[in-house]
């Protein structure tokens, strides 16, 4: 795992951006995993700004969403569909129909995590993943205890998952119970992975993973240390309780 240090969330977002901006250039049919929550928020208002002066073109590049709450509507400002239109889609020019995420509404669930699994292959997987992590090691919405070898599946959502969610919703009541998300091993089948992780709150996280030598589904992150590409992007607060 190769460690870029940045000095603050500012930094971390500003290096992030430009990260995958150069990806985009050395591949401009790149497709990319993203993800949602409150650490890429910067990072795509630093890619809509290079959009804005340098027009970087997102027409032949592809995204596919980590997860989606179960029960909302792409119109519900909590979901992640309305979130990922709001911070970046909107405001890029990628095309409607290379963005993906999984449709929390489905009817037939089991057939929607097939369907996504099915479209990131057609799509030759993912070349790019972004990815930030929970207090409690998550990636992507896999809780400790998800079994390494998962794709893309239903999960119900840990207490402090939804605690630190809340944030985003009007009460702690409103956060869905349960989520679509990739599993961890569709995220370990992307070529390269790109962790961000910035503040106090992931200190404990971000010193479990790059200290210990654990691979171990109690703790998901670890997962990232089967797999041979990843890039850690964190800043000084993140990373002060490393030895
Ligand atoms: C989001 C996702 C989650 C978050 C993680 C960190 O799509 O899959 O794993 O990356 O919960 O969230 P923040 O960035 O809000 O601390």
């Amino acid at each position: 795992m190769q460690i870029i240090k940045g000095k603050n969330y500012e930094d971390i977002s500003q290096k992030a951006a430009q990260f995958i901006l150069k990806r985009i250039h050395e591949n401009n049919r790149l497709t990319l995993g993203l993800a949602t929550g409150g650490t890429p928020r910067r990072t795509y208002e630093y890619l809509i700004k290079d959009y804005e002066n340098n027009h970087t073109s997102y027409q032949t590049v592809s995204s596919f969403n980590l997860d989606e709450y179960i029960g909302l509507a792409p119109s519900d400002p909590n979901s992640y569909h309305y979130y990922m239109y709001k911070q970046l889609f909107s405001k890029i020019d990628i095309p409607k129909d290379q963005i993906f995420l999984p449709n929390g509404l489905a009817t037939d669930l089991a057939n929607e995590c097939l369907s996504y699994e099915r479209k990131i292959k057609e799509y030759g997987g993912i070349d790019l993943q972004l990815l930030g992590i929970g207090e409690n090691g998550h990636i992507g919405f896999n809780e400790p205890g998800t079994p390494f070898n998962q794709r893309t599946h239903v999960v119900s959502l840990t207490e402090s998952t939804i605690e630190a969610n809340a944030r985003f919703f009007d009460s702690i009541d409103e956060v869905p119970r349960k989520a679509i998300t990739v599993g961890i091993a569709t995220i370990l089948k992307s070529k390269e992975i790109l962790l961000l992780v910035t503040g106090k709150s992931k200190q404990a996280a971000l010193k479990r993973l790059i200290e210990s030598n654990e691979v171990s589904e109690d703790f998901p992150a670890s997962a990232l240390r089967k797999h041979e590409n990843v890039t850690i992007i964190a800043d000084e607060e993140a990373l002060s309780k490393l030895e």
